[in-house]
């Protein structure tokens, strides 16, 4: 298992020479505004982008937004993260309108050295995520056309099977970049032998999402702690009621027979904040969890849940969060993601947040970053790492 890296790359000499390089600026956008909400994956490629920069390379980065299907979508324009990359670079980034047509060929061919383009959205093409290996292909070709070296820095994608991910690295010179480096690094210590007790706290709406990372962290971990919207199918699968929260009905079954493995490791809330309906100002109250009325919905663990949840993390010499414990970005129901947060902090162990979700968070909550082990950019990414599967974009660098 042999992967070159980024300074491999500097040790050959890319001044004059066109680095692609696929990062994943995919930031969350304020749905009013369009205004970037938070730029931690924009930050989380400069040591990359501004390596080759200082090298004399041309830069051509690529990226998805959003999931916009296969065509043009103004409201995922990569634009703004172009003028977000050029104020943190200190030097203006030459935007492409489009992925490979027109704009994008006179931009490459445009850059003097040192500079940085950006092209627009990869996802505006059907061939970025076409299952089909041709079309899949075809695209990869136009894009690798723009550089004589490819670095892949988009930890957060490299889950997906997509030409900017798996097929461009077939066909140039390729190299991982510092970020997803140093991603691989820390989270091969949770896999490998975690000092211990190991524990992971789950959460964010969908049960279906982490039911593979429970079933491949069930043997390995000391204590599961479970809250978010997710939270509520395993309640049901205990037999309570659940109101109108978020449920998953076809995964109670399962639940219950991940409750029933569990050897009593996985922890649920005691306790939810309740509220009349999904909106901020919405008139809300704590109950236990066998108390939930019918015509309201969790938004939120409660406090109780909170120390029962901060005991299990005092311990732990490992930790790894990956999801949200209510809907933090309404502050009535931010209290048990920041208790959480807070709780983690505290500990005296290695922690890693893992996910767009709550890594967005930790910084919308106030909490300062440097207090965790490592933030992740990667969501299904960290957790399909964690489960032990091959990801295509790693898998394409050995080769
Ligand atoms: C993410 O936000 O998880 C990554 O950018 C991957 O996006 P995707 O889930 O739309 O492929
Ligand atoms: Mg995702």
């Amino acid at each position: 298992m042999s992967i070159r890296t980024l300074d491999d790359l500097l040790a050959e000499g890319v001044a004059g020479r066109r680095v692609l390089v696929r990062a994943d600026l995919n930031v969350p956008l304020d749905k009013q505004s369009g205004a970037i909400s938070d730029d931690g994956r924009i930050r989380a490629v400069l040591p990359t982008l501004g390596a080759l920069v200082e090298a004399g390379a041309k830069v051509v980065v690529c990226s998805h937004l959003g999931r916009p299907k296969g065509a043009p979508d103004p409201q995922f324009s990569l634009r703004p993260v172009a003028g977000r990359l050029g104020e943190l670079l200190g030097a203006p980034v030459h935007f492409a309108t489009d992925t490979v047509g027109d704009s994008a060929r006179s931009t490459v061919a445009d850059l003097a050295d040192g500079q940085v383009a950006l092209l627009e959205n990869l996802r505006f093409n059907a061939g970025e995520t076409s299952k089909d290996e041709a079309e899949r292909g075809a695209f990869a070709d136009q894009l690798a056309a723009f550089g004589d070296a490819y670095v892949d820095d988009a930890f957060g994608a490299v889950h997906r099977k997509h030409a900017s991910v798996f097929d461009v690295p077939a066909r140039l010179p390729h190299v991982a970049g510092r970020l997803v480096l140093r991603e691989v690094e820390v989270l091969s210590k949770l896999t490998g032998d975690p000092e211990r007790p190991y524990v992971v706290v789950l959460g964010g709406s969908k049960v279906s999402d982490k039911l593979a990372v429970i079933e491949a962290l069930l043997p390995t971990v000391d204590r599961l702690l479970i809250g978010g919207g997710m939270c509520f199918t395993f309640l049901k699968a205990q037999g309570l009621e659940v109101g109108t929260s978020l449920l998953e009905k076809d995964m109670v079954e399962t639940c219950r027979n991940l409750l029933e493995r569990s050897n009593g490791k996985i922890l649920l809330p005691v306790d939810v904040v309740v509220a009349d309906a999904f909106a901020p100002d919405a008139a809300h109250d704590t109950v236990r969890v066998d108390g939930i009325p019918s015509h309201r919905l969790g938004l939120d663990v409660g406090p109780e849940t909170v120390a029962g949840f901060t005991a299990a993390l005092s311990p732990a010499k490992t930790i790894f969060w990956n999801g949200p414990m209510g809907v933090f970005e309404m502050p009535a129901f931010a209290a048990g993601t920041r208790g959480i947060a807070e709780a983690i902090t505290k500990a005296d162990a290695f922690s890693v947040v893992g996910g767009g979700d709550s890594a967005a968070a930790v910084r919308a909550l106030g909490l300062d970053e440097t207090s965790f082990g490592h933030i992740s950019t990667g969501g299904g990414a960290s957790l399909e790492y964690l489960e032990g599967k091959a990801l295509p974009g790693i898998a394409a660098l050995e080769n």
